[in-house]
């Protein structure tokens, strides 16, 4: 039997693949249509201090080999996802739940950060640095190295748990906020969210989503955001969680050539909830074919000198 067993930050996952933050819902939608527990891990969508109603319709856009959003966030708020959500969510998953938060100041993201003290059910929290669809704070965290770390920083001296910082790519060297969140004492780094976005409408000349922009993601932005994770795995020592377009178990093996500790599918659940399954079954299958006992002897043997 291969082995997909890995560590992130002292959490044990049976395998590397998770599902990404805001394409999941809060967890276990999906439940009736697949064994969530058999993913690796569950990220919610970004929880923010109240609840939020999101951008403008048409939030979401096809384009070529991928999609745009520009969905702002929308959620129930913190307090209503702890106190009716979590309750119902821990009877049902057996697997690590981990959390997004953003806030819109370093103290707003330590005060969320402070409601998990205490709370069993929660294994790590996500910060959302990099959201690139919210008008008031949004991205400017994560390509700030200063404030990104500042973030960091509050968070780690208000809660106990994993702190994973997830990073936007739409900086010059991801790489120098790697190093910031590292710095300030992040346990994993998630990469990447979405790629700033257009898309105009030649009959109306407005957006073809109700926001003016959105955030790409999806196949289209893969080698894009595999060249911005084999930059942060190179810049850190903590373990990177990888994605940006992954379908397919030769996707996500990609990532972790590059380095990642894990990987995770975020538009890859709207084209069919059960890619993360498929990616775990293909993993396994590749690691039969060529006779490797564990998938943590691929990660990062990807050799830049050697091309072709
Ligand atoms: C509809 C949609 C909603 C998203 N919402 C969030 C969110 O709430 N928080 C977050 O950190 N990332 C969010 N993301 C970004 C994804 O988690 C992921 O980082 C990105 O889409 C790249 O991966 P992919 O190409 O596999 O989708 C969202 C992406 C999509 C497509």
């Amino acid at each position: 039997m291969s082995k997909l067993t890995v560590d992130i930050a002292s959490i044990q996952l049976a395998n590397p693949v998770l599902v990404s933050a805001g394409t999941f819902g809060y967890g276990d939608e999906l439940a009736e249509v697949m064994d969530i527990n058999q993913l690796g891990a569950i990220v919610t969508k970004t929880l923010t201090l109240k609840p939020r109603l999101g951008n403008p319709a048409p939030r979401i856009i096809p384009t070529t080999g991928g999609m745009m959003n520009s969905v702002g966030l929308q959620n129930m708020g913190i307090e209503s996802f702890l106190q009716t959500h979590l309750p119902e969510l821990r009877q049902k998953i057996t697997i690590p739940l981990i959390v997004s938060i953003m806030g819109d100041s370093p103290e707003e993201f330590k005060s969320l950060a402070g409601m998990f003290n205490g709370l069993t059910g929660v294994s790590a929290l996500e910060l959302n640095l990099s959201c690139p669809n919210v008008k008031a704070g949004g991205s400017s965290f994560g390509v700030d190295p200063q404030l990104a770390g500042e973030v960091v920083q509050a968070v780690k001296e208000a809660v106990k748990l994993p702190v994973f910082a997830k990073l936007t790519p739409n900086v010059t060297d991801i790489g120098v906020i790697a190093k910031a969140v590292e710095a300030a004492g992040a346990d994993a780094i998630v990469a990447v969210n979405t790629f700033n976005a257009l898309s105009i409408d030649p009959e109306t000349h407005h957006s073809r989503l109700g926001n003016w922009k959105g955030g790409l993601s999806g196949p289209a932005i893969k080698p894009l955001a595999l060249y911005q994770v084999y930059h942060t795995v190179q810049a850190v020592k903590i373990p990177v969680i990888g994605m940006g377009g992954i379908l397919t178990a030769s996707d996500a093996l990609e990532f972790i050539l590059a380095g990642a500790s894990a990987v995770s599918i975020g538009t890859g659940n709207f084209i069919n909830p059960r890619t993360p399954l498929k990616v775990i079954k293909g993993i396994n299958q590749y690691l039969e074919k060529h006779h490797l006992s564990d998938f943590q002897t691929l990660r990062g043997t990807f050799n830049p000198s050697l091309s072709g």
